[in-house]
């Protein structure tokens, strides 16, 4: 009797092929949509591995309804604040994740939004729609210039040395926050290591790229977001928590701030009231990895934790 491997939404091609492969009988749910919390626990009865999504909440219930066979969590995703680590860890559970494969593309999704609020696209590109544009004119949607400006990058990991890279062509000047130098960011970018606070003051543009950990909770509360230059965008390709939205959506309304790019939200998919009303936000619904090499890579990677932990082989990418 081949081993059942749940995967909790449809993934690209490769992950699917790749478990059929190894002899696994993977059960993909047929769906884009997430799986209600009742069809999730019935579903993952007797498997061997569940291949999650990072919407899906993997915690003791979950594990308890899968039973003693389960073997592995393999996230689909690099992110792991959805799975219950210490539940996991109590149960013999393996998790995994996919860290490196998306870090290009989800740079790249901070840059289109960086860009997108600077230069007031999406508030552009509703006025053409709309009918309203009545002609070039010199003090219309003026935005922020690139060239000159400072980027104020928020964890200095993968995906934020990424982001950092990218702006040596548009020539701006680095600030960082991380527990330690980045000689990847110091040498070629000259750029500097400060401490949060100083990040926020300083900087025009601020993006966001640490893990959403307990203490990381509205790091950005409402006090820090205050230090902000009203003239500044914040970036958020991260995890919505790390912001405390409802305050993001008072001090952007007041012009406090004066745009932001938003790919992750504290509560997805819903939005902080209000939110979705601001014109100064440019919005886009979690598409960090969404290209589609990114996600051919995640799947195939996902499948290949699978594999390795249920043939007794240490997976790739542990967590725990
Ligand atoms: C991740 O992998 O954590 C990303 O948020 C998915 O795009």
């Amino acid at each position: 009797m081949p081993q059942r491997v749940v995967i909790t939404r449809r993934i690209p091609p490769p992950g699917v092929e790749r478990l059929r492969a190894a002899g696994l009988l993977p059960e993909e749910f047929p769906s884009d949509d997430p799986p209600s919390r009742a069809e999730l626990l019935s579903r993952v009865r007797d498997v061997a591995a569940i291949v999650a999504m990072l919407s899906e909440r993997i915690d003791a219930e979950l594990l308890d309804a899968a039973g003693a066979g389960l073997r592995v969590v393999s996230n689909f995703a690099v992110g792991i604040d959805n799975v219950d680590l210490a539940a996991c860890r109590a149960r013999n559970v393996r998790v995994t994740n996919t860290p490196g494969v998306l870090t290009e593309a989800t740079a790249d999704i901070a840059w289109a939004l960086i860009l997108a609020a600077a230069r007031r696209v999406a508030e552009g590109d509703r006025l053409v729609r709309a009918g309203e544009w009545r002609g070039w004119t010199p003090t219309q949607l003026l935005g922020l210039e690139m060239n000159g400006a400072t980027l104020g990058v928020i964890g200095a990991g993968r995906i934020g040395t990424a982001v950092a890279r990218r702006s040596a062509g548009f020539g701006m000047r680095v600030l960082y926050s991380h527990p330690r130098d980045n000689p990847e960011l110091d040498g070629p970018l000259a750029a500097r290591r400060v401490e949060l606070d100083v990040l926020l003051r300083e900087s025009d543009v601020v993006s966001l790229h640490i893990p959403m950990r307990p203490e990381n909770r509205h790091l950005l509360s409402r006090e820090r977001l205050s230090l902000l230059k009203p003239t500044a965008i914040l970036i958020n390709t991260a995890r919505g928590a790390v912001v405390d939205e409802a305050a993001l959506v008072d001090l952007l309304r007041a012009g406090h701030i004066a745009a932001a790019g938003l790919d992750v939200y504290e509560r997805e998919p819903a939005l902080a009231p209000g939110l979705a009303e601001l014109p100064n936000v440019v919005l886009v619904p979690h598409l960090g990895s969404a290209t589609t090499a990114t996600r051919g890579r995640m799947s195939a990677m996902v499948a290949e934790n699978v594999c390795a932990v249920l043939t007794g082989r240490e997976p790739p990418n542990p967590v725990v």
